[in-house]
């Protein structure tokens, strides 16, 4: 039997075929994006469940909360098996303890006759402009030797040897652009990272929040959520989530679709909890999650009170009137003039008493902050707002 399931007002198409052992193989084409392609996806899998499945996902680079429920369980019982086409969604699937094979694409590029990984800084200026005017997305004060780094990363997995055609190729493949956009962003992030930053925020600038009848913080490159959802346990346990609204913004759209479904591998746990506890907070950890398998899912109350969403700090202007942002290990990318720029932002951002956490290896000096902040603990990476 070879069956084609289509909707019409599915944006994403699923091909349906039992092959002569009876096992039921589904290719799943785009990204499974609305609840109405979510239901569609769930309803289908129930009907089959009983065969052996291999689902292969094309596209897809992020699934929702209930269909990696789903495909956990039926792992479990041994009766599915998973392709992946996306580096993304293969590496977080095995990040929450489900085995999927990778399928790598041919390469898109053919004839390499250029010099070898000839990455010239004016040529990949040039190309950052292009893409900037093709995609939207702006990466011209990005630090140049990060950014060559990350593109010689990509044109070795993708086993491009000239710049030229991969250039070409970008411009023209926006799929292929999409894996090079992956490697531009590095979201390395965890629960409670640099926990005695959070020890200093629990101590030093939670009274001060405390005295607001309504708190904003932003929390801006949050990467998959890890930091907004620490920031959300602590102000839970001293009492203040209730009158908090938390901003959680990456440029990535993928890690805010990660972000949102707020699940996260278990094996990681004894760091989780060793951060935690040396950020000065004496409940459990594990107060804050449902396990579910081999993975761990963030309570409802917490992720009610974080709205994640895409935003560049290049480019989308400003939010405001927080009392708190937290932006930590990302100006490390940008240019000098790039850092000033959003520093600024930051400053016309916060409210007049507002605070400032970077990143470890970050500072205010390079950029000219101290125009728009204080040092309030220098070791720690916190400011404050200077009043005008
Ligand atoms: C290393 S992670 C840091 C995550 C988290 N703040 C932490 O310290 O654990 C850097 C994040 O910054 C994001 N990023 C890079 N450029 C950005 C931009 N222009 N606007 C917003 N986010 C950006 C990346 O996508 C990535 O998720």
């Amino acid at each position: 039997m070879d069956k084609q399931i289509e909707e019409k007002d599915l944006n994403m198409k699923i091909n349906l075929y039992y092959d002569a052992e009876n096992i039921c193989h589904l290719t799943v084409m785009g990204e499974i994006e609305s609840l109405c392609e979510e239901k569609y996806f769930l309803e289908l899998i129930e009907e089959v469940k009983s065969k052996i499945l291999h689902i292969t996902f094309l596209d897809a680079s992020i699934l929702g909360n209930r269909i990696i429920e789903s495909l956990y369980q039926l792992q479990q019982k041994d009766s599915l098996k998973l392709f992946i086409l996306k580096a993304y969604l293969f590496s977080y699937l095995y990040s929450l303890g489900i085995q999927s094979k990778f399928i790598t694409s041919k390469s898109l590029i053919e004839n390499n006759t250029e010099k070898p990984y000839n990455t010239e800084k004016e040529d990949v200026k040039q190309f950052l402009e292009d893409i900037k005017e093709r995609y939207g997305y702006d990466y011209t004060l990005y630090q140049i030797e990060s950014i060559i780094r990350r593109i010689q990363a990509c044109m070795l997995k993708e086993n491009v040897k000239s710049f030229g055609q991969f250039r070409r190729a970008i411009l023209q493949n926006e799929q292929l652009f999409e894996q090079l956009f992956l490697h531009f962003s590095v979201n390395t992030t965890e629960f409670f990272r640099n926990p005695e930053v959070f020890y200093e925020i629990r101590s030093k600038i939670v009274p001060y929040l405390s005295t607001y009848p309504h708190i904003k913080i932003w929390c801006a490159g949050c990467s998959t959520g890890q930091e907004p959802y620490s920031l959300a346990i602590l102000l839970n346990e001293t009492g203040l989530l209730k009158k908090t609204q938390i901003y959680a913004t990456d440029i990535n759209p993928y890690v805010i679709e990660e972000a949102k479904n707020g699940l996260y591998p278990l094996k990681s746990l004894e760091k989780n909890i060793k951060n935690y506890r040396q950020s000065g907070a004496n409940g459990s950890f594990m107060d804050s999650f449902t396990v579910k398998g081999e993975y761990m899912e963030i309570n409802d109350n917490l992720k009610e009170k974080i709205l994640f969403f895409q935003h560049s700090l290049g480019g989308n202007g400003i939010l405001n009137e927080f009392q708190l942002i937290m932006c930590r290990n990302v100006l490390i990318y940008f240019t000098p003039l790039l850092q000033r720029i959003v520093l600024k932002n930051f400053a016309n951002s916060l409210d007049c008493n507002g605070f400032l956490v970077l990143g470890k290896s970050e500072g205010i000096l390079q950029n000219n902050g101290h125009e728009f902040f204080n040092d309030f603990n220098k070791s720690y990476k916190l400011y404050k707002k200077i009043e005008k």
